[in-house]
Parts: structure tokens; sequence; C-alpha cells
């Protein structure tokens, strides 16, 4: 009985005192949280081991809702989205490195490489509900699923793309007037924003529907093929 005792005493101190060695370490402020710090190997896997785990189980609630990128309308409006909201962290493929993604610490994931390693219910999920900690943003909050899953389909595109396959769909899309529009310029609509949201988008699919574009569109479609 003593000695059960003892060694629980001893647990006790010794547990409060490798927390209080950690709580210490944390908050003398000598811990680098900078983004050109490297982590310890050990931190950094367990992060991602974490991140991983968690995005598998998470992403098994999504059904899949990826869209046909035969249709040029979907396929212009996701790689107009892809360029204006991803492409200064993660570049296109077979693009060069920005200024942003080069000061990103974890660094933004090479999406050709997750296209090919990720189901689209994972990269539909983190992009949704971001990755908290890393510089990687929740687009849920501000673009609907319908927005997001042709951004999806054509990451599933990627490790198809030829190095000029991106430069050209893009420069298609933009010469046939596709812009990405922004919904979150709401700040101080308060309750109006729901509303609001959803007139704007009826407002601009009449946009699509009334100025002819599709005419102009011609016949650029995603002509890669797979390798
Ligand atoms: C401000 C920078 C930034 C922007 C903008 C951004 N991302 Fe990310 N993204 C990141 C970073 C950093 C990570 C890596 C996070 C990590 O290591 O856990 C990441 C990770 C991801 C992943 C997970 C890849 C994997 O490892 O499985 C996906 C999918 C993704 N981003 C998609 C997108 C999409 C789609 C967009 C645009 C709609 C986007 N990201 C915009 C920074 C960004």
């Amino acid at each position: 009985m003593n000695l059960i005792k003892t060694i629980l005493i001893l647990v006790g101190i010794v547990t409060l005192l490798v927390g209080g060695f950690c709580a210490f370490q944390a908050f003398s402020g000598r811990m680098d949280v900078s983004a050109t710090g490297e982590h310890g190997t050990l931190s950094a896997r367990l992060l991602q081991g974490t991140r991983e785990a968690a995005v598998r189980r998470a992403s098994r609630e999504e059904a899949t809702q990826l869209p046909d990128l035969n249709d040029q309308d979907i396929l212009f409006e996701a790689i107009v989205g892809y360029q204006d909201m991803c492409a200064a962290c993660h570049t296109p493929p077979g693009g060069s490195p920005t200024a942003m993604s080069r000061g990103l610490n974890p660094p933004a994931t090479d999406l050709a490489w997750a296209g090919a390693n990720r189901s689209p219910e994972e990269l539909f999920w983190v992009t949704k509900h971001g990755i908290r900690m890393t510089a990687m943003p929740a687009w849920g909050p501000t673009h609907s699923d319908a927005e997001l899953w042709p951004i999806v389909a054509l990451i599933t595109r990627f490790p198809d793309f030829a190095e000029a396959d991106y430069g050209n769909l893009l420069e298609a899309a933009q010469e046939a007037g596709v812009e990405h529009h922004h919904h979150h310029d709401d700040h101080d609509h308060g309750h109006e924003h729901e509303h609001e949201h959803q007139h704007h988008h009826d407002h601009e699919d009449d946009d699509h529907h009334s100025d002819g574009h599709s005419t102009s569109r011609m016949s650029t479609t995603l002509s890669v093929s797979p390798r």
C-alpha cells in the first residue's frame, strides 16, 4: 500500500515537472515560431500524420459531386477560380514559384501531386474547410459547394497537364470573358448577407447566358491526354 502511494506521488511529481518545463519553454519566448524556422522532424511528422488522418476521416462524409469538365462553361469557371484563389500559393501545374509560395511554412502542396494521390473527397474537404494553423484558407465560408467542386475536378486533371496546358486554358477562358466573382465583400451588410449573395448570384447567371459568350467560346476543350 505504502509502496503504491510513494510510486503514485513520484509519478505525480515527475508529470508536474515535465509539464512545467514544457509550459516554461512555450511561454519563455524562446520557441522559434517564424516561417523561416524549421520544425523538428518529430513535431513535423506528428503534425503531418495528424492532418492526414483527420482529413481522411472527415472527408469520408463527403458525397462526390465531380462536375463534367467537358462542359466548357464549367472548365473555364474552374480555371479562372483556381487562378484567382489558389495559384498564388500553390502555383499552376508547371508554373514557377511565386514570392508568396516561397515564403510559406508549411509549404503549399503541389496540387498536381495531390490530384494524383488524394481522393476527390479529400481535395474537396480541404478546399472547403482549410487547414488550421497553416496558410491554407477555408473557402467554404465564402463559396458554395457548387463553386468549389469544379476547381476540385480541375485539380484531379492536373497530373495529365502538359506544361503549356494551364496557360492556354486560362487565356482561352479570359478571352471568353469569364471572371471569378467575389462574394465576400459584404462586411457591413449584416443579415442581408444570404439574400444579397443569392441575388448577386442569380444576376451573375443572367449575365452568363445573355451576353453570348457561349457562341464566342468556340471549341476550346481540355485536350490533355492521359500519360
Ligand atoms: C494563402 C495560401 C494558400 C491559398 C490561397 C490556397 N492554399 Fe491550399 N494549401 C496551402 C498550404 C500552406 C497547404 C499545406 C497545409 C499543410 O501542410 O497542412 C495547402 C494545402 C492544400 C490542400 C491539401 C493537399 C494535400 O496535402 O492533400 C489542398 C487540396 C489545397 N490546399 C487546395 C487549395 C485550393 C483548391 C485553393 C484555392 C481555392 C487553395 N488551396 C488556396 C496554402 C494555400
